[in-house]
């Protein structure tokens, strides 16, 4: 796997951003011998220069230099302002996924990665992605603090329980590249890794299709919603509806009771699942029961990929889908693309 590389301690560069990161990390190399060889240069000559010739010699009064400190503050000032500015750069650009991503969903457990595509597919420490493409992957975990890594793309994240954190990148070549586990989670640590293979487009549509795809996030979310779980005899149903109303909701301010107002991302939604007192709609009571161990990680993932899905108009939801058109995977089905209509029943 190993190509024309100008670093060559250093994986394959595989991403958008790999070089970036290579560049920054280069830049802090030379930046630190730089300052080290002149002061352990200094360090010798100095000690050679001033050695002791006599004891108790009495040393010349000193006086300071203004120009000199001033200099020797104002240029490492500005050294590690650039140091900082290109780390901000290149953090800001990873942590903040496109709103065209592709989503996938990662589910860690001790000690394996579950993934499950938008379009259902679901494999095991393994993750199949197309060349080109931004692909955000939503992260949890079942049980313990994982580290999603991907030393290629150079980048990882935390997977944490109990909510959700991100990764995006967008991969350059295709080929496979090892994918690990980077936070110490037990025994089986060191094997909780794998692959991911970067293929051309129509490799990954041919790869999606001959997969069982079985339900899609969103159709699972709907029927947990619907049926399964019941959220639907107070979240759906017209004006006199208990709950919350849902479409439309995502990405949005939401008024709390007490006044605080927070966005009903997905951490906001995981949460009002699991912990629903803890975050009650101004309006509503708290009369929602938590599901907390009832629902599991990836049936959570569904139904936040199912109330995104009833507001078509939030920023990350109609970029996907509009890039899931020309480049939609043959297994793909409507209810990936098109958000769902809720039905309406009960409470009448
Ligand atoms: Cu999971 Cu280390």
């Amino acid at each position: 796997m190993q190509s024309t590389n100008w670093v060559p301690l250093l994986p394959e560069q595989a991403s958008t951003f790999a070089w970036q990161v290579d560049a920054l990390y280069a830049y802090l190399i030379v930046i630190s011998i730089a300052f080290t060889i002149p002061v352990v240069a200094a360090i010798f000559f100095f000690a050679l220069k001033y050695r002791e010739k006599e004891k108790f010699a009495t040393p010349e009064e000193m006086h300071g230099s203004m120009v000199l400190e001033t200099v020797w503050s104002i240029i490492p000032f500005v050294i590690s302002m650039t140091i900082f500015l290109g780390g901000a750069i290149v953090y800001f650009n990873q942590y903040t996924p496109p709103a065209d991503s592709m989503d996938i969903y990662v589910v860690g457990k001790q000690w394996m990665w579950k993934v499950q595509h938008e379009t259902g597919q679901r494999e095991i420490n393994e993750l199949h992605v197309p060349v080109g493409r931004n692909v955000k992957l939503t992260m949890t975990t079942e049980d313990v603090l994982h580290d999603f890594d991907i030393p290629a793309f150079r980048t990882k994240a935390d997977v944490v329980p109990g909510r959700y954190t991100y990764m995006w990148f967008n991969a350059t070549k295709p080929g496979k590249y090892h994918l690990y586990c980077a936070e110490y989670c037990g025994l089986n640590h060191s094997g909780m890794g794998g692959w991911v293979y970067v293929m051309e487009q129509r490799d990954f549509d041919n790869w999606l299709s001959g997969n069982v795809s079985g339900q899609t996030p969103v159709e699972m979310g709907k029927e947990l919603f619907e049926t399964k779980l019941g959220c639907a005899s107070c979240h759906a149903g017209g004006p006199q509806q208990r709950g919350a109303k849902l479409e439309g909701v995502y990405n949005t301010q939401v008024k709390l009771v007490g006044g605080e107002t927070v966005t009903a991302d997905d951490n906001y939604i995981r949460n009002s699942i699991n912990n629903p007192a803890s975050q009650v709609v101004e309006g509503f009571q708290p009369i929602m029961p938590t599901f907390k161990g009832q629902v599991t990680e990836e049936q959570l993932n569904a139904l936040v990929a199912y109330i995104k899905s009833l507001s078509p108009n939030a920023a990350a939801a109609p970029a996907a889908a509009k890039t899931a058109t020309p480049m939609a995977p043959a297994a793909a089905t409507p209810a990936a693309k098109a958000p769902v209509k809720p039905v309406a029943k009960s409470t009448k």
